[in-house]
């Protein structure tokens, strides 16, 4: 398994739609281990292709990332994603994303959704998600349209965001200066 490199906004492979995936085969499967072990390595719950790169419709999550037992870990692979059914009501929670590193913001998703998919063997699946798991879903499934959780904040929100995200870079680059 290989460690990729993470893609971080604004890069315009983050706003490309991805393609669908026509066959789960070996080299598919070597590349979710990939994504995933990158996930982990990240400290991150959640991970789509186009951030670390690759432009196909495929995601990889863990509702219950663990840093210190790998056995409570609960890994899912979900190839050409796709939202088939979404509630009426509505939840609010604090989101993040590896490619905007350090920023949070709250964004309202649906509270319960259910997503047809391919698993790591090329299976078709259907899960009914609710709580974490289907705001995973929703964050991730958005990154496979070119979409981030920050479209969905008022414009004055995201201003604000991507100038803390700015700061945050000058100062960790000052940082790594001072250490080289
Ligand atoms: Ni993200």
């Amino acid at each position: 398994m290989a460690i990729l490199k993470l893609y971080e906004y604004p890069h315009p492979i983050l706003r490309k739609k991805c393609e669908r995936v026509t066959k789960v085969d070996d080299e598919m499967r070597k590349f979710l281990d990939d994504i995933l072990e990158t996930m982990y390595a990240d400290k991150g719950c959640g991970l789509a292709a186009p951030q670390v790169g690759v432009s196909k419709r495929v995601i990889v999550l863990d509702d219950n990332p663990s840093d210190k037992d790998e056995s409570l870990r609960n890994p899912m692979y979900l190839v050409n994603p796709e939202i088939i059914w979404k509630s009426e009501e509505k939840v609010l929670f604090c989101e993040g994303c590896l490619s905007l590193p350090d920023q949070r913001a709250d964004v309202e998703r649906h509270e319960k959704i259910r997503v047809h998919f391919l698993d790591y063997n090329g299976k078709e699946q259907e899960i009914l998600a609710e709580d974490l798991l289907a705001i995973i879903l929703q964050h991730e499934i958005d990154h496979l349209d070119g979409i981030l959780y920050i479209d969905h904040l008022s414009r004055l929100k995201r201003s604000r965001l991507l100038k803390k995200l700015e700061k945050y870079r000058e100062e960790n680059k000052e940082k790594g200066e001072k250490n080289d």
